[in-house]
């Protein structure tokens, strides 16, 4: 069965907000036979990322950049990854408090240092998420895990 692993770091209710959107787009009921694996960051291994097919990857904006949990997954996985892994569909989801600009271009980067093909737009949300970004949150999911069913 395909395996879409989230990887994710999440240290505040309006990113678990967002982590459950897209969770719960990822194992919709419509979507049939995908495995979605969930992982928090400081957790998440090598392993982790060979054995799946797809990766979404959440994170809050920290300085300007990534928090320091998304890019330590980065770091664990990039060399053992760095040649089996080319071409694997992404997305990714940022919260922020006001400017994630600068943790959606990390995120890109080092994916794309990868190989990574974005398979979605990031999804950016500052603040209490609304309605419309937790739809969007869930239909980044969906669409990452419909991805693999074709
Ligand atoms: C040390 C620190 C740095 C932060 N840097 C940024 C930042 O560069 N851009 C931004 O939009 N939010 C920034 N934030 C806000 C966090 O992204 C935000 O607190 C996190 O997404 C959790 O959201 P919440 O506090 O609304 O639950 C920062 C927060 C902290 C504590």
């Amino acid at each position: 069965m395909p395996t879409l692993l989230i990887v994710h770091h999440t240290p505040s209710p309006n990113c678990q907000a967002l982590l459950e959107a897209v969770v719960a787009g990822a194992t919709a009921p419509e979507i049939e036979g995908v495995d979605v694996v969930r992982r928090p960051a400081l957790s998440a291994t090598a392993s982790d990322v060979l054995a799946a097919d797809a990766c979404l990857l959440g994170t809050p904006a920290a300085i300007g950049y990534m928090s320091g949990a998304l890019k330590h997954f980065f770091d664990q996985v990039y060399y053992p990854c760095l040649d089996a892994t080319r071409g694997r569909p992404y997305g990714c989801w940022v919260h922020g408090g006001s400017d994630v600009t600068g943790a959606v271009r990390a995120v890109g980067s080092i994916a794309g240092g990868l190989g990574w093909r974005a398979a979605a737009a990031p999804v950016t949300v500052t603040g209490t998420p609304s309605r419309q970004d937790l739809e969007s949150c869930r239909e980044l999911g969906a669409v990452l895990a419909a991805g693999l069913t074709d």
